[in-house]
């Protein structure tokens, strides 16, 4: 790391989003969610890692039953610039079939990723498939796709923070904060 970066990762997150904010949100997601999808047999997918806090904060808001599963993705290469090109880290643990899911993700930024995840998971012939993404950058989209749940629509900033990282620090903080950059 160069003396510069190292200087640009010790400076503290600004605040972009308010824990409090993010708690109102969240619940607010889940009495969506759980009014379009009740009495119906539901497999709740975290996108590991980003997606944790939030995936286990919207679940304890889902008073139904419900079974969750964990999908590893990283990134290839820059995590900075998305090129759609992810590995998968971890599979599902069952099989999906017949099922109705519901993705969790944290950013949808270009999209990529989660059109990449649709399309391996509608291989797998759920009975249906939601998605919920946090975050949502609508004009750094690269590709044509609206999540059914989106918590905030952001700018271009890159942020982090509850569970979201920057080269794979600052997930514990309770906030979404985002880095200033020097100019
Ligand atoms: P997409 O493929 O461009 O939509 O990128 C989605 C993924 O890129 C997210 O799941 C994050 O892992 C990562 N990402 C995009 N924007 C940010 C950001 O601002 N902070 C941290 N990670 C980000």
């Amino acid at each position: 790391m160069s003396t510069r970066d190292e200087k640009q990762s010790m400076k503290p997150p600004k605040v972009l989003i308010p824990e409090i904010k993010l708690q109102a949100r969240v619940k607010e997601l889940a009495s969506e969610i759980a009014r379009d999808v009740q009495g119906k047999e539901v497999v709740a997918i975290c996108i590991l890692k980003g997606s944790f806090v939030f995936f286990s904060d919207v679940i304890r808001h889902l008073d139904m039953p419900l079974s969750c599963e964990f999908l590893g993705l990283s990134s290839y290469g820059n995590k900075m610039v998305s090129s759609g090109e992810v590995k998968v880290t971890l599979d599902l643990n069952d099989p999906i079939e017949g099922k109705h899911v519901i993705v969790f993700e944290d950013i949808v930024d270009t999209g990529l990723t989660l059109t990449y995840i649709l399309q391996s998971l509608a291989a797998r012939r759920p009975a249906s498939i939601k998605t919920c993404a946090l975050l949502m950058k609508p004009s750094s989209l690269k590709v044509e796709i609206e999540p059914d749940y989106v918590g905030f629509r952001i700018g271009n900033e890159f942020v982090v923070g509850y569970g979201i990282d920057m080269a794979g620090k600052q997930r514990g903080l309770p906030y979404i904060g985002y880095i200033e950059h020097d100019h």
